[in-house]
């Protein structure tokens, strides 16, 4: 019996954003009963992997689709903070992290919501170097588990272009769902990142174009420069045109676009 999770926080998007995760969700139901397990990635911090992954599991979650979501970034997790999730029974909540190291049962890693269709393993406790989690036997069992019993497993992951884990995942995963901050993400940044996701042999199902029209590089350095590098600079052009000439080799059947989420 798994565990109900409260989840403190439930931000309502506006609605043009709402509908294009809706349209992502729809265009992800077309990839066929095969992919199961997709990893929601970017090239840098901050370009709203989280958010589209959150959403994107409320929303197949919300269309019966049984969906689990999974935060794998064992690194620096914001999600149990940003989100306020909670026990119902306020007891001391588990995940990834837990299950992966300190051999806690699924089922009290697993926690259940308020949507029939919805479940989510959180991470709780990061860790300084999540490598050898990643690359254990439990892990790839666990995912091959989730993938049996859940019709969607979402990944939620750290950034490909500062650590290495998202290779790893991605090399686990059916494919992957490649974020890209509009007009922010330097081109040869997002070919890197293809690059990657090739050489992990994780096909490239989609690229969301993430808060169009939205500037502002301070936000990066300010917050992330500490935990994962430099921030790469700002770009100007035509961030669509660009990924379209960094995307060379691999097919990506699906592209959207969200707009900035306005402040609340
Ligand atoms: N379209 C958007 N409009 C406005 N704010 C956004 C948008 N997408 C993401 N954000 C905000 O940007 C911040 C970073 O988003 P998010 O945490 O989803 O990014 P991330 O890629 O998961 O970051 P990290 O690399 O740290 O895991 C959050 O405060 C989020 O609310
Ligand atoms: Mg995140």
């Amino acid at each position: 019996m798994n565990t109900r999770a409260i989840i403190g926080v439930n931000p309502q998007l506006p609605y043009s954003m709402e509908e294009a995760i809706n349209r992502l969700r729809i265009n992800v139901s077309f990839f066929g009963s095969d992919i199961r397990k997709i990893m929601i990635v970017s090239s840098e911090p901050n370009e709203g992997k989280s958010l589209v992954a959150m959403n994107l599991w409320r929303q197949m979650a919300g269309a019966q689709e049984q969906s689990i979501l999974v935060d794998v970034d064992l690194r620096k997790s914001m999600m149990v903070k940003t989100y306020q999730i909670s026990r119902e029974d306020g007891r001391e909540l588990w995940g990834l992290s837990h299950y992966l190291s300190d051999n806690k049962k699924i089922e009290d890693c697993v926690l259940t919501t308020e949507m029939e269709y919805g479940d989510m393993i959180p991470n709780v406790n990061n860790v300084v170097n999540p490598s050898m989690l990643l690359e254990s036997r439990r892990f790839s069992d666990l995912l091959e588990m989730l993938a049996a019993n859940y019709r969607y497993v979402f990944l939620d992951v750290p950034p490909l272009g500062l650590v290495s884990d998202g290779e790893r995942i991605g090399h686990l995963c059916d494919g992957a769902i490649l974020v890209v901050r509009g007009g922010v993400t330097p081109k040869s940044v997002i070919r890197n990142s293809i690059a990657q996701l090739e050489r992990a042999g994780c096909p490239l199902l989609g690229i969301v174009l993430n808060r169009v029209g939205a500037g502002g590089g301070k936000y990066y350095g300010k917050y992330y420069g500490k935990y994962y590098g430099k921030y790469y600079g700002n770009i100007t052009g035509d961030t669509m045109g660009n990924i379209r000439k960094a995307n060379t080799t691999q097919k990506c059947p699906v592209t959207m676009k969200t707009g900035n989420k306005p402040a609340s």
